[in-house]
């Protein structure tokens, strides 16, 4: 495995990388989540790229940037022992050499939850990915439903810039408890830990309301409010079912949504989401045949 820390270097690799080209972009403190992400693309490409970049333009308060976890040697370990061919690791000095004053602003998928809790995010994640994307040059890249917002984002930003990467998105990986894998959960202690799985369960509430045909979107939002309700150390920063692609609230539970929180624990912010379809009415059904 090659381990490669400047711009330059990593272009002299790709020159002669052999294709398809798969690329996973990440921030490091890699656990099983990214190890999926890793899989999918070393089944599928003939090499395969990790970047590992703590993005400061994506972080809203410079205290989250400042204590995000950067255990390096764990992470290339982590990769060589799944059988990624580079591990590009850029330094900020040569990914931001100036200020950067050119940024990719997707509008409507990106406006709301995440979009409208951390104001800034989504340029910040759509513009190193662009940046990425143009240094490491991927026939595939892979994200994770985990963050099912920005996955459409990068969709939205692919489809409208007219990028020829194909996007490849991986179901979340849980912990058995039902916990989505995430870096932040170092921060959290064994008291804040216990409470965490509360988030999925919310989220479970959601989901068996719209399998047992609830429509209405308050409706099932309360469902998985009370979940969170009974818990009083877990404070809900939003809770929303948006269109699957669009990312935009709905009223009504119509088509495929995603039903996505954030909650706090203690000072570490939780984010998770499931997919939901609403179950086949017998007349559709019938319709149909
Ligand atoms: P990071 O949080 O390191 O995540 C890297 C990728 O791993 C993302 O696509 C994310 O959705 C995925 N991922 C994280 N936890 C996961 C889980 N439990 N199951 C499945 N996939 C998971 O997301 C970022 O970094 C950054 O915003 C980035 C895209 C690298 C741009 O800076």
């Amino acid at each position: 495995m090659r381990f490669v820390c400047s711009i330059a270097d990593f272009r002299g690799w790709r020159a002669h990388a052999r294709r398809p080209l798969g690329f996973v972009p990440t921030m490091g403190a890699l656990h099983e989540g990214h190890g999926r992400l890793i899989d999918e693309a070393r089944a599928a490409s003939a090499s395969v790229a990790v970047s590992i970049f703590v993005n400061p333009i994506q972080f809203n308060q410079s205290e989250d940037f400042a204590r995000y976890p950067r255990p390096l040697e764990a992470d290339l370990a982590f990769c060589a022992e799944r059988g990624v061919d580079v591990v590009f690791v850029p330094p900020l000095e040569q990914m931001y050499p100036q200020p950067q004053a050119t940024f990719v602003e997707v509008g409507g998928v990106a406006d709301h939850m995440e979009g409208q809790f951390r104001p800034g995010h989504f340029r910040g994640v759509a513009t190193v990915v662009l940046k990425l994307f143009q240094i490491v040059q991927p026939d595939r890249a892979y994200f994770g439903e985990k963050d099912a917002q920005q996955l459409a984002v990068i969709r939205r930003m692919v489809q409208d810039l007219n990028l020829t990467v194909e996007i490849a998105g991986v179901p979340t990986v849980r912990e058995p408890d039902g916990l989505a894998l995430s870096s932040r959960n170092r921060h959290l202690n064994a008291e804040e830990r216990a409470i965490a799985p509360r988030l999925y369960q919310a989220l479970r509430a959601a989901q068996q309301s719209i399998a047992a045909g609830e429509t209405a979107a308050e409706a099932v939002k309360r469902a998985a409010r009370d979940v969170l309700a009974a818990e009083p150390r877990m404070r809900v920063e939003y809770l929303e079912i948006a269109g699957d692609a669009e990312m935009q609230p709905v009223e009504s539970v119509a088509a495929p949504v995603c039903v996505a929180a954030a909650v706090w624990v203690g000072r570490t912010r939780l984010i998770d989401n499931v997919r939901c379809q609403p179950p086949v009415r017998p007349e559709n059904s019938a319709v149909q045949s």
